[in-house]
């Protein structure tokens, strides 16, 4: 693709470990083909604002690699094509997506590269069929897209909950308690799962599983009466009480899209009033998507940036990076953002975690 010149990067939606090391090899790996690279700040929102844009160098991006977050900043409430505008007291939703593009042209830029979510892509796609010429890389800290193995940003948010399970065990056994941490991951059960694995949790509960409270109580019943006074519940933000709903964080910012989040505080709640045990509850929050990524997320990062810029030299546009195996692939960004990838309740990380007497509550 001989007319390419000038490549754009953002990073959309929520920040995520390892978005550096994309950015990174997108200026390096852009330099070989003397190719420029822009960076846009605050994900679509500096797209509309031009201002917001400016060339990347070496400089630029030295240093960045351990570093979590985003050089670039990230936002996920600028949706060019429901851009909220609050005017006179009141707010209302426009259609800016012309803009966008009319501004990507005046940048110069022959692609965009729209790191993110499922979200951001959704939009990086719409923006490919009015003409911009995108190519998306796959970030995210929930790992439920379904087009990757796996999303850089995952690897990392595992490691910190894997951790927060192991300092909450050495308190649980001091304390004989039952300690319930909540971890993210929307309405897939990836963190609580495999962190919950890692750590050795007793009670895994995620969204794909709908529990009952009665069930989870019987599990630590179980426990106690084996001379395991303390138990350790791991529960996906996205988790579930049968027949009942999913909780959600309160907010008062009417702006802002809904959170999930409250279900640890709940059911720890739910817990004490069945049982003799004391019960804690630790909501780990945001430190899953902080701190410096993992060098799993770091080298999947890089071959993701790598990639991302090879795909626009070969002129496979309209694409997202991926892996697949050991591969580092490309896929049409519709297939990409179908479907959302989430735990099988008959897979084998199930069954691997029923093998070994961990209880989902159901
Ligand atoms: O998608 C990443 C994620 O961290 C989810 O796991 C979580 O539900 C959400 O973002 C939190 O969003 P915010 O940063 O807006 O609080």
């Amino acid at each position: 693709m001989s007319r390419v010149r000038r490549l754009g990067i953002l990073t959309g939606g929520g920040d995520c470990p390892g978005l550096n090391a994309v950015i990174r090899a997108v200026v390096k790996a852009a330099q070989s083909h003397k190719w420029e690279v822009v960076g846009i700040r605050d994900g679509f929102e500096g797209l509309l604002q031009p201002d917001r844009a400016r060339a990347l160098t070496n400089e630029d991006v030295r240093g960045i690699l351990p570093r979590g977050g985003t050089i670039l900043g990230a936002s996920n409430r600028g949706d060019p094509f429901a851009y909220l505008v609050q005017e006179a007291g009141s707010v209302h939703r426009e259609d800016r997506s012309d803009q966008v593009v009319k501004n990507a042209g005046a940048l110069g830029l022959d692609a965009l590269i729209v790191v993110g979510g499922d979200g951001s892509l959704r939009i990086g796609h719409r923006l490919q069929q009015k003409g911009l010429p995108v190519v998306g890389v796959p970030k995210t800290i929930d790992n439920d897209l379904a087009a990757t193995d796996v999303t850089f940003g995952f690897d990392t948010a595992l490691n910190t909950a894997s951790e927060a399970i192991d300092k909450l065990h050495t308190t649980a056994e001091s304390h004989h308690r039952v300690m319930v941490l909540e971890v993210m991951g929307r309405n897939a059960g990836w963190i609580a799962i495999e962190a919950g694995l890692a750590g050795g949790g007793d009670i895994i509960l995620i969204p794909e599983i709908p529990f009952q409270v009665e069930h989870v109580m019987e599990q630590v019943a179980e426990r106690e009466r084996l001379g395991r006074d303390f138990s350790i519940v791991v529960v996906a933000e996205g988790a579930c009480p049968a027949g009942g709903s999913q909780v959600w964080a309160e907010s008062r910012d009417h702006l802002a899209p809904a959170r999930l989040g409250g279900i640890g505080p709940w059911l720890a709640n739910e817990l004490a009033a069945r049982t003799e045990q004391e019960v804690r509850s630790t909501t780990l929050g945001h430190l899953q998507r902080g701190g410096s990524p993992t060098a799993f997320d770091r080298l999947l990062g890089t071959r993701f940036g790598v990639a991302a810029v090879d795909a626009v030299a070969a002129g496979r546009l309209g694409q997202m990076v991926a892996l697949n195996g050991v591969d580092v692939v490309t896929v049409p960004l519709e297939a990409a953002i179908a479907e959302a990838k989430r735990v099988r309740p008959d897979g084998p990380l199930v069954a691997a975690a029923r093998q070994l007497g961990i209880s989902f509550g159901d």
